[in-house]
C-alpha cells in the first residue's frame, strides 16, 4: 500500500505549541507529515525569521519523530501536493475567523484539485489563543513567550530580540 502524505502548510514564523499539537495530533490520519512552510519570493511581508530559519527550527522541534518532515514550498498549495503525492491537507482551527480564512482557502484549493482533502482539526484548549503573530508581537516588545513556544524556538527568539523572550 502507497505511503499516506499529510500536509501541515503555514507560515511558522515561529512554530508555536499550537502547531507542534496539530502536526503530532496529524499523525492519525497519514503515514508521513510535511510541514511546509509556504512563501513566494515577492513577500512584502517581512517576518522574524527566514524561511530557512523556520524550516531548521521545525526540523529542531520534532527531531527523533522520524515520520514529520519540514519543508518549504513557493506557488501552489495543490502544486506542491500533487509534487509530494499528498492526499490531505491539514489545519487547525482556532476561531470563527480563522474557519472563514480557512474554509474559503479548502474549497479553493478543492476546486484546483479535487483529490486533494482538508481536514481542520480543533485545537489544544490551551493553546487555542496562541498565534505566531501575537508570538513575535509580545517578544518583541520584552514579553515571556515561553508558555507558548517550546525551548529550542524561545532560544531562537532570545537571539532575534536581543536577549527578550
Ligand atoms: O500560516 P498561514 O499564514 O495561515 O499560511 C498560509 C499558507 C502558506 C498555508 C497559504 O497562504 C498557502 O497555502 N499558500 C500557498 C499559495 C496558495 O496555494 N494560495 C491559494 C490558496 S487557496
Amino acid at each position: 500500500m502507497s505511503e499516506r502524505i499529510a500536509l501541515c502548510p503555514g507560515s511558522f514564523d515561529p512554530i508555536t505549541l499550537g502547531h507542534q499539537d496539530i502536526v503530532r495530533r496529524t499523525l492519525a490520519f497519514a503515514d508521513r507529515v510535511v510541514v511546509a512552510v509556504g512563501h513566494s519570493p515577492q513577500q512584502s511581508k517581512q517576518g522574524m525569521f527566514t524561511v530557512a530559519e523556520r524550516v531548521a527550527l521545525i526540523r529542531e522541534v520534532f527531531a527523533g519523530e522520524s515520520r514529520i518532515e519540514a519543508d518549504a514550498f513557493q506557488g501552489l498549495l495543490v502544486d506542491y501536493a500533487r509534487l509530494r503525492g499528498a492526499g490531505l491537507v491539514v489545519k487547525g482551527l482556532r476561531t470563527v475567523a480563522d474557519f472563514e480564512y480557512e474554509m474559503q482557502m479548502a474549497l479553493m484549493n478543492r476546486a484546483q484539485h479535487p483529490e486533494l482533502d482538508t481536514l481542520f482539526l480543533a485545537p489544544d484548549p490551551a493553546q487555542s489563543f496562541v498565534s505566531a503573530t501575537l508570538v513575535r508581537q509580545i517578544a518583541t516588545l520584552g514579553g515571556d513567550v515561553s508558555p507558548f513556544v517550546s525551548p529550542v524556538v524561545l532560544a531562537a527568539i532570545g537571539e532575534k530580540v536581543g536577549g527578550a523572550s
